[in-house]
């Protein structure tokens, strides 16, 4: 993995933006996996302040919560609509429906999706206990697209969006880790104290879906883009 340590979230966001226009320099269609979440709204901001033009390009989010639509301030796909896409346009943008009566035919729907749109670079946050997308520990590395009950954790530390732990979704749609892991190059960004634990054993500690961001140690094209905070556990720095 190659690490970053940045002094800045801005920082990070430009080493980000760099790596989007060289891919996006070899092929303007090019397919993003995009991420929600506080970690990639820095990077957002960059490319929505730059000429990065995605208007051939594919965007496939990560993940949306069940029973969520798109009038709700809470959905991933508010959120992307107005961190990103109002302003910067792209060909099309595909996020799971967390509306969908069948939840199950939505994550065949979804798998075929990421099959017809091979992901060049994905972006992704991680969880405090090391998930990535809404894989949590105990996930196999090797699932696709699926329904997940939300541990206690994960709602605890989203109720923070919500008005109360309550109005926090019991579940989610995610991609799988077996399809982030397909994706043909990766950026993970992780800021703060509270990511330090999560990024060590990430890097430092052994391959266990215990930590299912340690799966990236077996991918051959990641950048860890973190700031000192999320370094300070690292024994190799
Ligand atoms: C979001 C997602 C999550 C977040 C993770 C970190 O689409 O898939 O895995 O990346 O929970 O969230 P933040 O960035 O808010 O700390």
């Amino acid at each position: 993995m190659d690490v970053k340590i940045v002094s800045s979230q801005e920082e990070g966001a430009q080493i980000a933006l760099k790596i989007f226009q060289d891919q996006l320099a070899k092929n303007n269609a090019s397919v993003f996996g995009l991420a929600t979440g506080s970690s990639p709204i820095a990077f957002y901001e960059a490319a929505v302040n730059s000429d990065i033009d995605f208007t051939k390009a594919t965007s496939i989010n990560l993940d949306e919560y069940v029973g969520l639509d798109g009038n709700n301030d809470q959905s991933y796909i508010y959120f992307m609509k107005s961190n990103l896409f109002d302003k910067k346009p792209f060909k099309v943008n595909y996020l799971p429906n967390g509306m969908a009566k069948d939840l199950a035919a939505e994550t065949k729907r979804y798998d075929q999706i990421i099959d017809d749109n091979p992901i060049d670079l994905q972006i992704l946050g991680i969880g405090r206990n090391g998930h990535i997308g809404f894989n949590e520990p105990g996930t196999p590395f090797d699932i696709t697209t699926h329904v997940v009950d939300l541990t206690p954790s994960t709602i605890e530390a989203n109720a923070r969006f919500f008005e109360n732990k309550d109005a926090v979704p019991r579940q989610a749609i995610s991609m799988g880790i077996g399809s982030i892991m397909k994706s043909k190059k990766i950026i993970l960004f992780a800021y703060g104290e509270s990511k330090a634990q999560a990024i060590k054993d990430t890097i430092e500690g052994s391959v266990t879906t215990h930590v299912p961001a340690s799966v990236l140690q077996n991918h051959n094209d990641v950048t860890v883009i973190i700031d000192q905070a999320a370094a300070s556990l690292l024994k190799n720095k």
